[in-house]
């Protein structure tokens, strides 16, 4: 169990930019996430709570347990309280208009994280969030180096339908593998970015595969599908990360424990410190009316065995996944 005493050191030495956060003590802020569907996404929200807690923010949390009408109801209840900057994780890219009309209307600025929206830019000060089209693709052209040139099938595990990372991770795989001939997606369904959900989908595509015998590869849009979809290769009595290859996207801990195991073969990081950029921003706006870039991007590195993946374990395990 790890204390919020060991979750906060492991912060400050994981987290720190070496530049002082501003200190916005007084501001109220409401954060509207989507629920706890990933181990990432509770990564997020340790630390948007602790980003908050640094600068004395007064954090407003609202779980929206994966509805789109709650993450509403939510806005509404922070508009109606006057607080003084929104943030929002939106759990599907469509449906935002009259809602952030309204936060605008009030005056509260917005700030989207990890997620994108399709709505007038108008209506957010900036969203923090990686480039998802480049991690679809960073994936698919690991796949493309790795299989150099076999045939491969690939079976693909989908993120929540309708969200922007299951939108552009999909878009971005079908970049990075576009050149590649030999690599077929032959499956392609929605695991909902749960490692529950991303285990029976694996489970019914190794029944219409041969037993698994046909599938060369799974691609999933999150870590804790991927970690589903191993438990489902392995109980079909095969080797994952090695007669079916796995990559993924995230960097959670629990990959590395498996790419260190060799059951797991790539990942690409997406940071869960969305809110610290994002309250950097509203810090300059509101100390003389900076406005930010429009659109924050995070990193999307590349991780293999080849990269100390029992090291990034140790490194990354006290951040709240
Ligand atoms: O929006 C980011 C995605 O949402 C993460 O990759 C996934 O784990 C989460 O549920």
């Amino acid at each position: 169990m790890i204390t919020k005493l060991a979750l906060a050191a492991g912060l400050v030495t994981a987290l720190s930019s070496g530049a002082l956060a501003q200190d916005l003590t007084g501001k109220v802020i409401g954060f509207s996430q989507i629920g706890s569907e990933s181990g990432w996404r509770a990564a997020e929200t340790s630390v948007t709570k602790l980003q908050a807690e640094e600068r004395g923010i007064d954090l407003k949390f609202a779980d929206a347990q994966q509805k789109q009408e709650n993450q509403i109801k939510a806005i509404r209840g922070f508009i109606a309280q006057g607080v003084d900057a929104i943030l929002i994780a939106p759990v599907v890219a469509t449906g935002w208009d009259d809602v952030l009309t309204e936060a605008k209307e009030a005056e509260i600025p917005v700030i989207l994280l990890d997620r994108g929206i399709d709505a007038p830019e108008d209506l957010y000060l900036t969203s923090v969030a990686s480039d998802q089209v480049l991690e679809g693709r960073v994936a698919g052209e690991w796949l493309v180096n790795e299989v150099a040139g076999e045939e491969c099938n690939v079976v693909e595990l989908q993120g929540t339908v309708g969200s922007s990372p299951a939108i552009n991770r999909k878009q971005g795989f079908e970049e990075g593998i576009a050149s590649a001939a030999n690599i077929t997606i032959t499956q392609s369904q929605t695991g909902d970015f749960t490692r529950s959900k991303g285990k029976e989908v694996m489970e019914a595509f190794l029944k219409s595969s041969n037993g698994g015998a046909d599938i060369c590869a799974v691609y999933a849009h999150n870590d804790d599908m991927a970690v589903g979809a191993i438990q489902a290769i392995k109980d079909a009595g095969l080797k994952p990360g090695e007669d079916i290859l796995v990559v993924s996207i995230d960097a959670v801990p629990d990959i590395f424990t498996a790419i260190a195991a060799g059951e797991a073969n790539a990942t690409v990081e997406l940071t869960p410190n969305m809110a610290g950029p994002a309250f950097d921003a509203l810090a300059a706006y509101w100390a003389n009316g900076t406005e930010p870039e429009k659109f924050i991007i995070t990193e999307s590195k590349l991780y293999t065995a080849a990269d100390d993946p029992a090291g990034e374990y140790e490194r990354r395990k006290g951040l709240g996944y």
